[in-house]
């Protein structure tokens, strides 16, 4: 390794970091369609619980390896374990490309309702998603949303990443306060509050929403993959981290929320409530614009413009951090430059994103295996480590914070609750996905 190891250069700068890499598509997209399609708020609920039990612990468990180490992924569970634990962190590199290369596809058709947006949504907007979203065009937006990702990184840890985290995320937080308000100034709306924030527990009693809602957490915090692990080996020795992982996942959680109350009363102001279709891009691709379309006028392409704007805004702040996780591990391994590893690296998944870019199908089942095998694989592998492996985390997570008592807490939890609820979750979500891989194969 060359050189000193870059660093943030200031707190804020850190936590806008992490907090932009949460708050992204999972928030917006994800959420949504999964809270639409699983009883509304019965799934916010344990979605809540499942990221305070089980994605909160492994937060921390991430910062504090990753700052203890102060490298990549491959090389954290070398130094702080033994040989036996590297491919955790090759798994998580390879996990950061996968994800990368369908979340670039569905950012890129975000940058492209953004620009019909302004142009104002036609009545057969809905119609035309599948059209758009698969084959050549669906790559090309991809291209350019892959190449902002890379040239930020490229740009260095404060010098690009913290820089474009602190410029985009008050936008951010402005965009989708301020859709909020206007949502709630809709007539009719109220209907979609009712369907958003009425429990309906009936639906969310099934294993499967089980495995749903833990990899929708994971996913929504960015853990599992090691990219909070890459933003903490940045950090000095002076965090509050238990204080920053809980500030991050309250940021996350509050966007997710938020969302909510923006897409739900749109759909149901506009009488599109029976159009919300459970399928993956459902209530944000399909109804979403055509909500846009009946609203017509100067308003429906501001509105429309900005909502999509603000996808596209939380979609890069998360890409560059998934980016990050295999810039950095071959920054540490090959000693290359930040310039050469990021659009080298880039271009590679860029060119991994060909498959989901050309097939709806194969992108559900790409998403399907980063959720349900990796992120919550990874999950559960990485609570062992920090649990039972590494010495003393407990020791290492307090420089920064000496006075905070829950530290016994979480390793217990770390040890038996986590692993607990990822294998309960996981004998689920593991038969499912392998399903969905032979359906994938044989159906051509
Ligand atoms: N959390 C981001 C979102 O909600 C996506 C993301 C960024 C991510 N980095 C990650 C997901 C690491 C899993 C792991 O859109």
């Amino acid at each position: 390794m060359s050189g000193e190891r870059e660093r943030w250069s200031s707190r804020p700068g850190f936590i806008l970091a992490a907090v932009g890499s949460a708050v992204g598509l999972g928030n917006m997209w994800r959420f949504s369609y999964l809270t639409a399609e699983h009883g509304g708020a019965a799934f916010v609920a344990l979605y809540l619980v499942l990221t305070l039990l089980v994605g909160l612990p492994l937060l921390l468990a991430e910062l504090v390896l990753g700052r203890t180490a102060q490298s990549s992924p491959i090389r954290a569970f070398l130094r702080s374990g033994s040989k036996a634990w590297r491919p955790l962190g090759v798994l998580y590199v390879i996990s950061g490309c996968t994800i990368l290369s369908y979340y670039g596809v569905i950012a890129g058709w975000t940058v492209r309702y953004a620009g019909i947006a302004l142009l104002g949504f036609d009545a057969e907007i809905a119609d035309r998603f599948e059209d758009m979203a698969q084959g050549g065009d669906a790559f090309g937006f991809h291209l350019v949303f892959m190449a902002l990702t890379i040239w930020i990184v490229a740009g260095g840890v404060s010098g690009g990443i913290e820089r474009a985290a602190t410029l985009l995320m008050p936008i951010l937080a402005l965009l989708i306060c301020g859709l909020a308000l206007y949502a709630a100034t809709l007539e009719g709306g109220s209907a979609g509050y009712d369907y958003y924030l009425r429990a309906d527990f009936s639906e969310v009693l099934s294993r499967g929403v089980l495995t749903q809602a833990a990899g929708q957490a994971f996913f929504s915090l960015s853990v599992g993959m090691g990219a909070m692990l890459t933003f903490g080996s940045y950090l000095g020795r002076d965090h509050h981290l238990p204080k920053e992982s809980g500030l991050i996942a309250a940021a996350d959680i509050g966007v997710a929320f938020l969302a909510g109350l923006v897409v739900f009363p749109l759909i149901f102001a506009l009488g599109l409530s029976d159009k919300v279709t459970g399928s993956t891009v459902g209530a944000l691709f399909i109804t979403l614009p055509q909500t846009f379309a009946e609203m017509g006028g100067v308003v429906g392409r501001v509105v429309g413009f900005l909502f999509f704007a603000a996808l596209v805004v939380g979609a890069l702040t998360s890409a560059i951090s998934l980016l990050e996780v295999v810039v950095s591990s071959v920054i540490d391994l090959f000693d290359w430059s930040r310039t050469r590893a990021a659009w080298v690296m880039g271009c590679l998944i860029t060119l991994l994103g060909v498959p989901s870019a050309w097939s709806l199908g194969v992108l559900d089942v790409v998403d399907q295996v980063a959720n349900n095998l990796f992120l919550l694989g990874g999950g559960l592998l990485l609570s062992i480590f920090v649990g039972w492996v590494m010495r003393d985390p407990e020791a290492e997570a307090r420089v920064g914070a000496e006075r905070f008592s829950g530290f016994g807490l979480w390793r217990v939890s770390l040890r038996f609750l986590v692993p607990v609820v990822l294998v309960f979750v996981l004998y689920d979500a593991v038969p499912k996905t392998l399903r969905a891989i032979a359906e994938l194969v044989s159906g051509g």
